[in-house]
């Protein structure tokens, strides 16, 4: 069955590896991210946020999630997986996540007034707790958006404010703000340097704030979210095949190798995978316009999307051969 955070992210963190967290919305999402774990040994979480419980509709997701655990058996070999609701942002989403069969929930209390976010936070990790399911919160806003809310600038974690958010709320994980943000434009070509090749080198995440919220709660599990790299074979490949992707910049895969080497034990991916998809797409659209059975063209999506996360596991976040 699905499993909770809480075994797994003690051992990733005495590891020195972080658990991989993959979005999904559909169906060839799902198999490529449990194929690419089970071929590389690696635990997962499956995240699911509130846009695709929209999009794909929450019945079924779950269940697809379910069915996946005996995906992976049928595979040849078993996984932990997590189910986990990415960026909740109220009780009542966390609970009807909870009362049905989500492992893990986050919620997202980051762009509420601390005392706010505290109160919030513990109320879902009661009733989560009660319930056998782990708790990601969340401290410090990154930029760009994080669901409805946009921050145009990232506020960073507080050091100073994590120990007692941590005692007081009783989450299981945090989620810090160092210089990542989601999507694939996570920097203003302002904001990095060019390299000899003329690519943009974006500025180092804040590995000084990382070091100082471990001195405050040493071995606590981290979270970073806005964790795609954005590579630049598939950007180039979208704009090749008539897309137009312009100054997308992502974060460099060592300063992830770097994070997942520390307490960070829990790194959320999902805009890669898009990049990965679209590339897969346009390319089987200009080169074979006559084909028409989807299965042509989100086939080759996911078998991309599976080279994409076996590489991360076993490249970046170090948990291929963990499960
Ligand atoms: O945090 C953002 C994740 O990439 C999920 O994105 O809200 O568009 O589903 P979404
Ligand atoms: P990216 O947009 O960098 O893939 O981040 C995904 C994420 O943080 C999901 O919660
Ligand atoms: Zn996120």
């Amino acid at each position: 069955g699905l499993v909770n955070t809480k075994e797994l992210f003690k051992k990733a963190v005495d590891g020195g590896y972080a658990i991989p967290a993959y979005n999904f919305n559909n169906l060839e999402q799902l198999q490529a991210i449990i194929q690419a774990c089970v071929e590389t040994k690696s635990p997962v979480i499956l995240q699911v946020s509130s846009g695709a419980r929209k999009y794909a509709n929450a019945t079924l997701l779950r269940n697809m999630a379910r069915g996946a655990v005996e995906y992976a058996a049928e595979l040849g070999y078993e996984i932990p997986v997590v189910l986990h609701l990415d960026h909740g942002d109220t009780f009542e989403l966390c609970k009807d996540c909870i009362d049905n069969g989500f492992s893990s929930v986050m919620i997202d209390g980051s762009h509420h007034p601390y005392e706010e976010n505290i109160a919030l936070t513990k109320k879902v990790v009661e009733y989560a707790h009660a319930h056998g399911v782990t708790v990601e919160g969340e401290l410090g806003v990154l930029a760009g958006v994080e669901d409805d809310v946009v921050a145009e600038h990232s506020t960073y974690t507080k050091p100073e404010e994590v120990e007692d958010f941590v005692k007081r709320t009783g989450v299981d994980s945090l989620a810090i703000s160092i210089g990542t943000s989601h999507g694939a434009h996570k920097f203003t070509p302002a904001q990095c340097t060019k390299n000899a090749d003329g690519v943009l080198v974006p500025p180092p995440l804040k590995f000084e704030i990382l070091e100082e919220i471990e001195k405050r709660i040493p071995g606590f599990p981290i979270v970073l979210h806005g964790a795609s790299s954005v590579p630049m074979q598939y950007v180039n490949q979208i704009n090749e095949f008539g897309g137009s992707l312009a100054a997308a910049v992502g974060i460099p895969e060592e300063q992830l190798r770097k994070a997942a080497k520390s307490a960070v034990c829990k790194i959320n991916i999902d805009s890669d995978g898009r990049l990965a998809m679209t590339a897969a797409v346009r390319k089987v659209f200009m080169e074979k316009p006559g084909e028409f059975d989807p299965r042509k063209y989100l086939g080759p999506a996911r078998d991309e999307l599976k080279q994409l996360y076996m590489n991360k596991n076993i490249n970046v976040l170090g948990s291929a051969e963990q499960a």
